[in-house]
């Protein structure tokens, strides 16, 4: 390995090894009669990203063996009909976790139509109940992408305990959970947003350097610690100069940054793949806990 490489995170590689494993889990309960597991996941609108994103989770439950149980919605939906087809999906013995894909549009009330969502069928633990389960360090549905993260940590033997970790970003989504996840994980943490003061000096103080802010390429090399990890949550669509067409990027500077650091997930290829492992893994442990 050249020295002054990071070592590449492959969370597709990991995600892969999530559905091999939940494949097994699936066929072994199958076997045995009894029906598949089944993930509920509810589109309003007809944004690409988020159309994009359901049809990953739906190829992915079909490849592991997850019923799908989805709907899409018309941009025009009401708040009413949303959260009736979400108490409907409560009550729905096929359905082990539901999920609304976020954002929703502008008229919708997000946070109303998550917590409608029965805690035990949280696919996302996004529900108040699954977040003061965190907080408090409890067995609860966890939030997806910050789970992917620990799964990658664990995976690599990356070990957290004392280490001084920084999130940038603190939406309910992603920055506060993960900062609970890795307190949780013993890291001494401080969390970043739109108004820290000296943001590079404090990201170069991180032994783990985890990036939610959604800005393309926003952390720079000289914004990070030598030998220190690096995980790059953010999802961004930016022209390439040279191409003129639409590609991916993460919230870190990967070329510059994997100079520097110890570890790095890259975009595509990274944490993405493990929110969706995440959210079937999820969905298995729901059913495998009514099952029981
Ligand atoms: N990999 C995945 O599966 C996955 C899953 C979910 C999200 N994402 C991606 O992750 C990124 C973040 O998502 P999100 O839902 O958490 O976004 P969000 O709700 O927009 O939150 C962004 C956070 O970044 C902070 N921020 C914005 N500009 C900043 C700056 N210049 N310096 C420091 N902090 C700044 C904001 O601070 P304030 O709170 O002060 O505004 C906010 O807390 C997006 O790119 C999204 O697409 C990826």
């Amino acid at each position: 390995m050249d020295a002054k490489t990071a070592v590449l995170l492959d969370g597709k590689a990991v995600a892969e090894k999530i559905h091999t494993e939940l494949q097994q889990r699936i066929q072994t309960l199958q076997t045995q009669g009894k029906r598949p597991p089944g993930l509920a996941v509810l589109m309003v609108g007809d944004n690409p990203a988020s159309a994009a994103y359901v049809r990953n989770k739906e190829r992915a439950c079909a490849k592991v063996g997850i019923a799908s149980l989805g709907k899409n919605f018309p941009g025009s939906a009401t708040q009413a009909e949303l959260e009736a087809a979400i108490c409907e999906l409560n009550e729905d013995e096929r359905v082990d976790a539901i999920l609304v894909q976020l954002p929703l549009p502008n008229h919708l009330d997000a946070v109303a139509a998550l917590n409608k969502i029965d805690p035990n069928k949280d696919g996302d633990g996004l529900h108040p109940l699954n977040m003061g389960r965190l907080l408090r360090s409890e067995v609860g549905l966890r939030s997806c992408t910050p789970a992917g993260v620990m799964r990658v940590l664990e995976e690599y033997q990356i070990d957290v305990k004392g280490k001084q970790a920084v999130v940038i970003g603190r939406s309910i989504l992603v920055g506060k959970p993960m900062a609970l996840m890795l307190l949780e994980a013993n890291a001494t943490v401080t969390i970043a947003h739109s108004r820290t003061q000296d943001l590079a000096a404090l990201t170069r103080s991180a032994d783990i350097l985890v990036a939610a802010i959604g800005r393309p390429l926003a952390i720079t090399a000289e914004m990070v610690k030598p030998g220190a990890v690096v995980i790059d949550v953010g999802i961004n669509s930016i022209v390439d100069d040279t191409t003129g067409k639409n590609r991916l990027v993460g919230d870190v500077d990967f070329e510059q940054v994997k100079q520097v650091a110890g570890y790095i997930t890259p975009v595509p290829g990274g944490i993405g793949p493990m929110t969706v492992a995440i959210l079937l893994q999820n969905t298995v442990d729901s059913y495998c806990k009514k099952m029981a």
